[in-house]
């Protein structure tokens, strides 16, 4: 039996699971824990002896006290509440006040799978039928040794985490809300849209303008969901073509997501230097106040926002985004359903 609609929409509340999803930016978790909350789930983040990261839920096996407010001994955590110390594979290694305890040696904190990309951390978010990391297939414009250089620029927005997904599969938005900025002011303010499906998603794309504005945009569902688009730059905004987002939306809860953008250009040598430079220097708060206009639209929206739309022939993009994430999400709820594992 198929999990039903109203039961699927809930179920997405909190995102997609048997993904990859970014977490934070890496500069922000430092020698201390991080406590934070990301699918709805509370973790503890924080880096072993010699750098590695480590993503676990963040209960002290004990009395389920946050283990974000112990110390970080370099391979394992203490609890600050009565020090009993945690393994990086989530193993209880030492009870302090009572030697001989049955606890000890225990692997009882769930671990997630977690790495480094681009400067964030991810981690694997696996449903009770998929523990094991799928592969995370790192986005091209991010691969450390390709073409592309990358700033990522980190938000969060107390509003529900589709909506982000949702603008970013809305092109049209570029021509009306952002006409005022210095990247999205070109081109034709009517336009006919169509889908073209890929292996890992689909494109939305105007069918009648390219590199003229924000004309098209990818999903990618490649082991983390993702969109890809490209703006045009004017000769100001200096060498490597196309101005490239990777964009991701991380729910941390039903009505608050993080959110990652990768700013990315095409360079390599001198013309890399340059990019830096005129990002740091000029690019930069153009793109944030670019960021302000989509905040102002979305960034406080409450869920529930359908209620009230009227969708369009522009509006193809969102459609079939949202389709897509029932389609998974019914079938990762099914699954647990038919397994009694929920
Ligand atoms: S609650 Fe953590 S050691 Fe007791
Ligand atoms: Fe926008």
């Amino acid at each position: 039996m198929q999990a039903a609609g109203t039961d699927v929409r809930r179920y997405l509340e909190l995102g997609l699971r048997n993904r990859w999803w970014p977490l934070l930016p890496s500069a922000l978790v430092g020698d201390a824990p991080a406590g934070i909350t990301r699918l709805g789930e509370k973790l503890v983040v924080w880096r072993a002896g010699g750098g590695g990261v480590v993503v676990q839920e963040d209960y002290c096996p004990h009395r389920g006290v946050p283990l974000s407010r112990g110390t970080n001994c370099g391979d394992r955590l203490r609890c600050a509440y009565h020090h009993v110390e945690v393994g990086a594979d989530g193993t209880v290694l030492r009870v302090p006040g009572e030697p001989g305890s049955k606890l000890a040696g225990r692997q009882v904190v769930r671990t997630y799978p977690a790495l480094e990309c681009k400067g964030a951390i991810f981690a694997y978010f696996g449903d009770a039928l998929h523990r094991e990391p799928v592969p995370f297939n790192v986005p091209f414009q991010l691969q450390d040794d390709g073409p592309y250089d990358a700033f990522l620029c980190y938000a969060e927005w107390p509003t529900f985490w589709r909506y982000l997904y949702d603008n970013n599969m809305d092109p049209m938005h570029g021509t009306f809300l952002h006409a005022k900025s210095h990247s999205m002011f070109a081109g034709a303010t009517e336009a006919a849209f169509r889908t073209r499906e890929t292996p890992t998603g689909f494109f939305v794309e105007k069918e009648a303008q390219r590199d003229t504005n924000f004309d098209w945009s990818e999903l990618v569902d490649d082991g983390s969901l993702y969109a890809r688009l490209e703006i045009p730059y004017p000769a100001s905004g200096g060498p490597g073509g196309n101005f490239g987002i990777i964009s991701y939306a991380t729910p941390i809860d039903e009505r608050t997501t993080a959110a990652f953008f990768w700013r990315t250009r095409k360079v390599s040598g001198w013309q890399r230097d340059v990019w830096r430079f005129l990002y740091k220097n000029r690019l930069e708060a153009r793109h944030w106040a670019v960021l302000e206009q989509d905040r102002g639209m979305l960034g406080d929206c409450e869920p529930g926002l359908e209620r009230h739309e009227h969708l369009y022939g522009h509006d193809v993009g969102v459609v079939n985004l949202r389709r897509h994430l029932m389609r998974e999400a019914r079938a990762q709820l099914t699954a647990l359903e038919g397994a009694g594992a929920l």
